[in-house]
């Protein structure tokens, strides 16, 4: 099985995005799944100038020499990509918007049906497979990943492909050793890499490794008072 990683935090590997998202791989990797890991930051890409030529005059193609390219063909040939993103202004970031904004050139123009509901039509060569979401937030609260969850899953029925859940860590600040007050957080790491085992042997992940991932840490009066002393203004 060959899973795509899109990873759009701008800190990378650096961030807890990238944090996260290594637990997931290693999952993932124990599940067999051999694993693409790509950043939407750093990417030449400007933005979609939406004049449909890949639609028009050059079907399936933007006519932009860009980085896109081969990013498409990797989107092109994942039987499951993952979109892992901070919440950033409660959505994905910059970024991995532009560059989703450049998967268009998968799909026909052409208007059809499915579910009553009018899409586009993939491209023949484009391979059916699934989405699945990872992210992070700053936030405690978990309806803070609602619009990016509404978001993710109307792309997945555009683009046609089956949404198969999300691994989701609110107060992500979890590798920062002042942030997290010598909170013991190893069973929340081997429930991200127990649910990366999960999507790709079951096509799913179970609720309760997702809810502890997703288990408070400190209580949240706690994380409000380290928040006054980290970002307060003096
Ligand atoms: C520009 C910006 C906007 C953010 N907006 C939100 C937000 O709307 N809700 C939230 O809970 N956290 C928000 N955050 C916090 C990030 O989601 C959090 O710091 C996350 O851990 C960053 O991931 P990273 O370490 O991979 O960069 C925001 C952070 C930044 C920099």
């Amino acid at each position: 099985m060959k899973v795509l990683v899109i990873n759009g935090s701008p800190r990378k590997n650096r961030g807890s995005t990238g944090g996260i998202l290594s637990h997931f791989v290693e999952g993932m990797k124990e599940a067999h799944a051999e694993i693409d890991v790509i950043f939407s930051e750093g990417l030449d890409l400007g933005d979609c100038r939406g004049c449909f030529n890949c639609w028009t005059s050059t079907p399936g193609k933007c006519i932009q020499d860009d980085e896109m390219v081969p990013v498409l063909e990797k989107i092109d040939n994942a039987d499951i990509v993952v979109i892992a993103t901070p919440v950033y202004v409660d959505g994905m970031t910059g970024s991995l918007k532009t560059l989703l904004d450049w998967t268009i050139p998968l799909l026909h123009g052409a208007f059809e049906l499915r579910d009553d509901h009018c899409r586009h039509a993939l491209r023949e060569h484009v391979k059916p497979g699934k989405f699945a979401l990872v992210s992070v937030c700053g936030f405690t609260e978990m309806d803070n990943f609602d619009p990016l969850i509404t978001h993710v899953k109307a792309i997945s029925k555009n683009m046609n492909r089956e949404f198969l859940g999300s691994v989701l860590r609110p107060y992500a600040w979890i590798f920062d050793p002042a942030q997290k007050q010598g909170a013991d957080i190893g069973d929340i790491l081997d429930a991200v890499k127990e649910a990366g085992r999960q999507l790709v042997s079951n096509g799913k992940m179970d609720q309760a490794t997702l809810a502890t991932i997703a288990r408070e840490i400190i209580p949240r009066d706690q994380v409000i008072q380290l928040m006054q002393q980290s970002f307060g203004e003096k």
